[in-house]
């Protein structure tokens, strides 16, 4: 993927579910651009349509009008070659760990599936496979494993380095703490601050909860009712929130306890 001094573009967005005069209208008028190798954050209460936004930056939906580009290429234009570069390009990271990995294969098989979806083989990936496992700080035997052996936050781990082990230049995180308990929100945290950092990524952060989309982005924007009301620097945002609804947002924020971002070193940094 080109350089480009903006990753993500994103232009008049709308999104409807169900068509004709059963439409549904979930966001408008978005309107963003997301710079290289920056985390926006986006906020917003239940429903207000940030999984939708998700969904349409990786192509899972198709805007009803607008276009989303990514890395100079149009996510909804794209075909072919262009197509699968974006596949490998931007992944998403899901919010369920459990759901998103399954149960019948190992987490060796779980990382060979994504970086060779047609061929998957443990063996011919075992030391890709085995640095990432390092990288995200599960043991190295953990990819003889299934998913049910592990916890919550291990489980996490495993979805993050399986989104990761493509080098995609974006990556789009819906909720991925959100299942998880509060102890174990604040490492994950870490983890994925200390690797967009060191891998350059241009990330979307999405979470309903503030305190979170804080520690990890650059800027935040605030959906509300399928609509971006403010979209600044986060310490700009949090210091001086110019929406009422933004305010109402920032009123209810705890700290997340135990949060740091502590540069741990990591397997990668050395290579
Ligand atoms: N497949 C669908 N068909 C119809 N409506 C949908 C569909 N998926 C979501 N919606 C509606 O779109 C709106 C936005 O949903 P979305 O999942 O994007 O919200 P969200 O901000 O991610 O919420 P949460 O914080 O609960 O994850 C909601 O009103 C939801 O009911
Ligand atoms: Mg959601």
């Amino acid at each position: 993927m080109p350089e480009l001094s903006n990753a993500i573009e994103i232009r008049d967005l709308e999104v409807r579910y169900g068509s004709g005069h059963k439409a549904v209208r979930i966001l408008h008028g978005i309107s963003m651009d997301v710079p290289t190798g920056r985390t926006l954050g986006i906020v917003g209460e239940s429903g207000s349509g940030k999984s939708t936004l998700a969904k349409t930056l990786v192509g899972v939906l198709r805007p009803s009008s607008g276009t989303v580009t990514i890395g100079g290429v149009g996510v909804t234009a794209a075909r072919g070659a262009q197509r699968s570069q974006l596949r490998r390009a931007v992944q998403m990271i899901p919010q369920d760990p459990f759901s998103s990995l399954d149960p019948r294969c190992t987490i060796g098989q779980a990382l060979a599936e994504a970086i060779d979806p047609r061929g998957a083989n443990v063996k011919k990936h075992q030391e890709r496979i085995v640095q990432w496992l390092e990288t995200v700080k599960m043991p190295a035997d953990s990819m003889y494993r299934y998913p049910h052996e592990f916890s919550g936050g291990q489980r996490q781990r495993v979805a993050i380095a399986r989104g990761l082990i493509l080098s995609p230049a974006v990556v789009i995180a819906d909720e991925i703490t959100s299942a998880l308990d509060v102890s174990v929100q604040a490492e994950i945290l870490a983890l994925i601050s200390r690797l967009r950092l060191e891998l350059g990524l241009t990330m979307v952060f999405i979470s309903h909860n503030l305190a979170v989309v804080r520690e990890v982005s650059d800027e935040v924007a605030v959906l509300y009712q399928g609509e971006v009301v403010e979209h600044r620097p986060t310490a700009e945002l949090f210091d001086n929130p110019e929406h009422e609804y933004t305010r109402k947002l920032l009123s209810a924020v705890p700290g997340v306890p135990g949060f740091s971002i502590e540069p741990e070193t990591s397997p990668l940094a050395a290579s």
